[in-house]
């Protein structure tokens, strides 16, 4: 999720936290408007507009740099440092980022050490991980190695890498690593709605969860976690929220903070994600995904919106 998205979707409630796209770490020291253009919620308190936390995450190999760039987004506001080892992006893994260094426990916990020792002490650091990058048995010496390097908290998407984001999530290595660390372990991978929650709970014991694609798919789901009683959003309910993201994101683009492609590609992205959340999203997307044109995307969702009321 980028701020725009991030604003509308803890807006809704239920989030008690929330954390940016990660931030790629080169060796070198990132200019400060990296982070502000990654995270707008730094000038707001390290919160979005509805006051949900939010804190930076990075993602990196160099121990040093991770921790310079570290220091300086906590210098900016970041009230925590997130560090990412789950990105499964070839790109990413190529250049020795995300899952990759899941194969290296000596590695992840030097970074993770080097970060820990550069950062205030009253500034927590977490760490994301996946359960390896091939082979999932790896997981709990990762974890240890994390904890011990000083990590505070510990999210795990309950995959590997190879595994991608194919079905279904293993949440039972979750109960192990929980038993086996002393900080808190937040559970991660295909909550969509109660029922999974309730079934992620059962199998790996975690009270702690990060929801991911399920929370663009359906916006209420953490306050529909939350509160059982809670109204869940309608149809229209989600494509008032679209219209609302299109002129945020039109906000953006005339101020110069992003161009035409970005908008457009953003909005696909939000309405792909829509088709598991709402029964009348697969036909939205459809409908857009071929457009190239803003007034042209715009114009059908604007349709579906006058049709739906
Ligand atoms: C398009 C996309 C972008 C993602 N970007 C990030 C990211 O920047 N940082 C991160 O920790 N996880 C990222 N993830 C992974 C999710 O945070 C989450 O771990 C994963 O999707 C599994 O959880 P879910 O089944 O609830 O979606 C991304 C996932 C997707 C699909």
């Amino acid at each position: 999720m980028d701020a725009p998205l991030r604003a509308l979707v803890t807006a809704v409630g239920g989030y008690d936290l929330c954390t940016s796209e990660f931030v790629r770490v080169t060796p070198q020291r990132l200019p400060e408007r990296v982070f502000r253009r990654f995270g707008p919620e730094l000038a707001n308190h390290s919160k979005t507009p509805s006051g949900t936390p939010f804190r930076i995450q990075l993602l990196g190999s160099d121990p040093e740099y991770m921790a310079i760039n570290a220091l300086t987004a906590v210098r900016l506001g970041s009230p925590s440092i997130d560090l990412n080892f789950g990105c499964p992006a070839k790109t990413v893994n190529k250049s020795q980022g995300g899952s990759i260094l899941l194969k290296q426990t000596d590695l992840i916990h030097r970074i993770t050490r080097c970060v820990r020792d550069a950062l205030p002490a009253d500034i927590p650091l977490t760490v994301k991980m996946r359960l390896g990058y091939d082979d999932p048995s790896v997981c709990i010496d990762n974890a240890l190695a994390f904890q011990d390097a000083g990590a505070s908290e510990l999210v795990v998407h309950a995959r590997t890498k190879t595994d991608a984001y194919r079905p279904p999530a293993h949440w039972h290595y979750l109960r192990d690593i929980r038993e086996a660390l002393d900080i808190n372990v937040v559970a991660n991978g295909e909550v969509w709605t109660r029922d999974d929650w309730r079934r992620c709970y059962e199998s790996s014991g975690c009270e702690h969860l990060m929801i991911g694609r399920g929370a663009v798919a359906r916006p209420d789901l953490a306050m529909q976690l939350k509160d059982p009683d809670a109204q869940p959003w309608q149809w229209t309910d989600f494509l008032a929220a679209l219209n609302r993201y299109w002129a945020l994101l039109t906000q953006l683009l005339e101020r110069g903070e992003c161009n035409e492609s970005y908008r457009i590609i953003r909005i696909k992205q939000w309405l792909n994600q829509s088709q598991r959340g709402f029964d009348e999203g697969p036909a939205l997307f459809e409908a857009v995904k071929r457009l190239r044109d803003a007034d042209a995307i715009i114009g059908v969702i604007n349709s579906a919106a006058k049709s739906a009321r």
